[in-house]
């Protein structure tokens, strides 16, 4: 595991070596972060370690070549909460272990690789380097009933950073799914463990397809657009949009019709679980359920699992 020992520091280094673009003196960078030469000296050397290029010469450190980093330090607003690992089993069991250790901590984990990815249904989730995969320990103080609206928030925050970081048209799918070009492009599963009627916290698992191997039926950003997108953009862009969320309580009403305006699935055709045609899917319920009309007027709510889209009408 590799939490950042000196965070502030590390990520006050990078900031000023990409801020100045040339070198920049190491006395300069020792007043402007009130530590030592030897701390500036070990910090790059970290950073170089990490596998950023940077020079030193007389005139200073300069950045010769960046680094599409997700390490805590790229991230200076939430690098306390950030755990990174390179490769572990699965982002989901450190969050969940760090949640069980007490402390009511909020995390963000994240890992290059999982040996053991999982995603819904018992499903394996393909976690190759080069996609974004994240675990993020919320508390929402919800009531169990209510356990969507953390994962609707999160789907609506994905699919909007994932819009602006490439201009693509990105999808939300029900239950909560991100589609591009018809292919599945991300994934949120949400764990969490409630005592009685009440959620005591909530690990929420994001796999983002960004320029990593997929399995059939899936895309990727690179895929899908052609583009080199960078995770750490990604990720803040997520970031910005989901807190502000979470410190509101995930929403309130207007989550619902947010989350059904980014979502390919108004009208599509909807299947029980036996796979019979029973309606057309019509709008997402408070509590994340499927609404379908299944004619006369008729509007029934199926909850999570309890229903399926056909493929048919996705958007492109
Ligand atoms: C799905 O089945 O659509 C949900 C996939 C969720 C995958 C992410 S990757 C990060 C986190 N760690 C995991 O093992 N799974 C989630």
């Amino acid at each position: 595991m590799a939490v950042n020992e000196k965070p502030s520091t590390r990520s006050a280094i990078v900031e000023s070596l990409r801020r100045e673009g040339g070198y920049v003196p190491g006395t300069r960078l020792c007043e402007e972060l009130g530590v030592s030469r030897v701390a500036v000296w070990k910090q790059v050397e970290a950073l170089r370690a990490a596998g950023y290029r940077i020079e030193s010469e007389r005139k200073g450190y300069r950045l010769v070549q960046d680094l599409d980093s997700i390490q805590g330090w790229e991230f200076p607003d939430y690098e306390s909460r950030i755990v990174h690992y390179a490769q572990t089993d699965s982002t989901m069991d450190r969050a969940l272990e760090l949640a069980l250790a007490g402390g009511a901590r909020e995390w963000i984990v994240l890992a290059e690789s999982q040996r053991k990815g999982r995603g819904r249904r018992g499903r394996t989730w393909k976690s190759e380097p080069g996609g974004l995969f994240c675990s993020l320990v919320v508390y929402p103080g919800l009531a169990l009933a209510d356990f969507a609206l953390p994962l609707m928030a999160a789907g609506v925050a994905l699919c909007q950073a994932v819009r602006e970081a490439t201009g693509e048209e990105a999808w939300l799918e029900w239950p909560n799914d991100l589609y591009l070009g018809g292919r599945k492009l991300a994934g949120i599963l949400p764990e969490f463990l409630s005592s009685g009627e009440t959620i005591r916290f909530m690990a929420l698992g994001l796999g983002v397809n960004v320029d990593n191997r997929v399995g059939e039926g899936a895309t990727s950003l690179r895929a899908a657009s052609g583009k080199r997108v960078s995770r750490k953009e990604l990720l803040r862009l997520f970031l910005e949009r989901f807190e502000p969320m979470k410190e509101s309580g995930y929403g309130g009403e207007g989550l619902g019709e947010l989350w059904w305006s980014l979502s390919s699935s108004q009208g599509r055709a909807a299947l029980d679980e036996e796979g019979n045609r029973i309606g057309h899917a019509k709008g997402i319920a408070r509590d994340g359920s499927l609404l379908v009309e299944t004619g006369r007027g008729n509007v029934r709510a199926y909850g999570l699992g309890k229903a399926a889209l056909t493929d048919k009408e996705k958007k492109k």
